[in-house]
């Protein structure tokens, strides 16, 4: 399915909707609908407690989204938190100069997978795609010009070089996509942050950010957690919530928003051990990827050439969205630049006193930081899908089907009376429905032809359907219909939450890990 058939469908379907819709919507803001938000819900609780509940050293705060605005300036955030802009002189449209140049990699690469794809076609099980990536003529080029072009963009964003970015732009011949001309502003920094004014002050005294990160909520209450929870280092804190970032994007969809939630986790270390837990947090966090059934060929690690001032290790987890392999997930070793920056403008100790080491220090930060929103959407790039299901008569019929995991699904179980004018199947019905709906997320449906149901059901990613039908009068059983492998079993009433539970209940999945 392709991501135009994936908006459409996460709007038909109640998960996505354009933010302000009836207004023409709201650039790169959107709002989660019915089963949106219980599919993030799940996907949050999951983060939560594999992040808090498993981890005995890891507790959890929700800090405010309005800080003290000084704490942006010793983040950096007030000096360095900018995008490189350009505009289009004739469309008037405004673009990231550095993504501007990476769509320009990411067509080479598609034409580099259509190659790839036609081979694995001609040459079938047979095909090697390493060996034949290092040695096609057309493909080796091809790569080369993608890591040149990549590596000069990373020296012109690490040393700031505008002129340069530009340069780069006209060299590569890139062209607007709205109205297809070259020509180009000069290209200028923008800050990200979006900005607002206390009510009482007035000028620059009084103005207010929308936190562009969760994580300076959990710096600045260092202490506070560690004395109100008697944590020893190595310790962490947890935290999800809101971010606002004033990005300009166009059509990645929930990939990249103004307004996002952020589940993210700060690890405090002592100095010279984060290298250790760099790598620890690195393979926990993948491993976490997988334990949802993402296959590792979608999932990669992207080591940042160009480090931040305040890091000495970063990598990103990619995943391959229908763009291509972009940041899911962020891990970075933060050293101990946000508590030092705090200690020094606000003038209190954001100091430990390790009694193993016999000395105070300020801690060292292995941070792990993934979007929400894009968790989101690596799950339903994953989950949907169009295949083909043998009909009731025999023949095959295609269906739209969501095959998320079960643990994530936003409805878990339907219950559904075969017919809708019959009192004594409805009734039964109802009563299965509100059994259930104690310990699972149902949904009651009697509109429609049974296969419509189905279908509903599947295009949402439902588990279970259960059917009640004139057996389940004689002898209080049901058919109870699996999603994947489409088998019906009769169960009994008094079984079907075990039966679902079995497949939907978080904590299997949390023994995994
Ligand atoms: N505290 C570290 C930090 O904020 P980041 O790489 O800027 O690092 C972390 O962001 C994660 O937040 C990213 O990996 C991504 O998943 C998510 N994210 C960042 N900007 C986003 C945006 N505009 N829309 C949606 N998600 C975003």
């Amino acid at each position: 399915m392709d991501f135009k058939q994936l908006i459409s469908h996460c709007k038909e379907y109640g998960f996505i909707f354009q933010s302000s819709e009836v207004y023409d919507g709201l650039a790169a803001v959107y709002d989660y609908g019915p089963y949106g938000v219980e599919l993030k819900n799940n996907i949050k609780n999951y983060w939560w407690k594999s992040m808090v509940q498993m981890h005995q050293n890891i507790v959890g705060i929700d800090a405010a989204i309005f800080m003290h605005p000084k704490t942006w300036k010793a983040s950096g955030h007030v000096d360095a938190f900018n995008d490189p802009l350009v505009d289009n002189k004739d469309s008037k449209k405004r673009y990231r100069a550095d993504q501007l140049i990476e769509g320009y990699c990411d067509k080479i690469e598609a034409k580099i997978k259509k190659d790839v794809e036609k081979a694995r076609k001609k040459f079938g099980d047979a095909f090697d795609e390493a060996q034949f990536r290092s040695t096609n003529g057309r493909i080796v080029d091809r790569q080369k010009k993608i890591d040149d072009v990549m590596t000069q963009l990373g020296n012109l964003m690490r040393d700031e070089d505008m002129a340069g970015l530009k340069q780069l732009i006209i060299d590569l011949e890139i062209a607007c996509p709205e109205s297809g001309s070259r020509d180009w502003t000069d290209v200028r920094q923008f800050n990200l942050m979006f900005s607002t004014q206390l009510g009482n002050i007035a000028g620059e005294e009084g103005k207010l950010y929308l936190r562009p990160e969760t994580a300076q909520g959990i710096f600045v209450n260092f202490l506070n957690v560690q004395k109100t929870t008697r944590q020893k280092i190595p310790f962490g804190i947890a935290q999800i919530g809101k971010a606002f970032r004033n990005e300009i994007v166009a059509r990645q969809f929930i990939f990249r928003m103004k307004e996002f939630e952020q589940m993210e986790m700060q690890f405090f270390v002592p100095p010279g051990e984060e290298m250790k837990w760099y790598q620890y947090w690195k393979e926990t966090r993948m491993k976490w990827h997988l334990s949802l059934g993402t296959p590792q060929s979608k999932l990669r690690f992207h080591d940042h050439d160009n480090l931040a001032h305040y890091a000495n290790a970063a990598l990103d987890i990619e995943y391959e969205f229908p763009f291509g392999f972009k940041e899911l997930e962020g891990i970075h070793s933060r050293t101990d630049f946000d508590l030092s920056s705090h200690q020094e403008l606000s003038g209190k100790k954001l100091q430990y006193f390790d009694p193993e080491r016999n000395e105070n220090y300020v801690p060292y930060v292995v941070e792990t930081s993934i979007g929400c929103d894009r968790m989101f959407l690596t799950q339903i790039t994953q989950a949907l899908q169009e295949e083909k299901v043998p009909d009731a008569d025999g023949k095959e019929s295609t269906r739209t089907v969501m095959k998320l995991h079960p643990v994530l699904a936003p409805v878990k179980c339907a219950v559904l009376p075969l017919l809708k004018n019959k009192e004594e199947l409805t009734k039964a019905a109802k009563d299965v429905y509100d059994k259930l709906k104690i310990s699972l997320n149902c949904q009651y449906d009697e509109k429609d032809a049974i296969g419509r149901r189905y279908r509903r059901q599947d295009a949402i990613g439902t588990p279970y359907c259960v059917t009640i039908d004139f057996d389940t009068l004689e002898d209080n059983t049901v058919t109870l219909r699996d999603r994947d492998s489409l088998q019906q079993e009769r169960v009994k009433i008094e079984d079907i939450a075990a039966v679902v539970n079995g497949k939907v209940d978080m904590a299997k999945l949390l023994g995994t890990l």
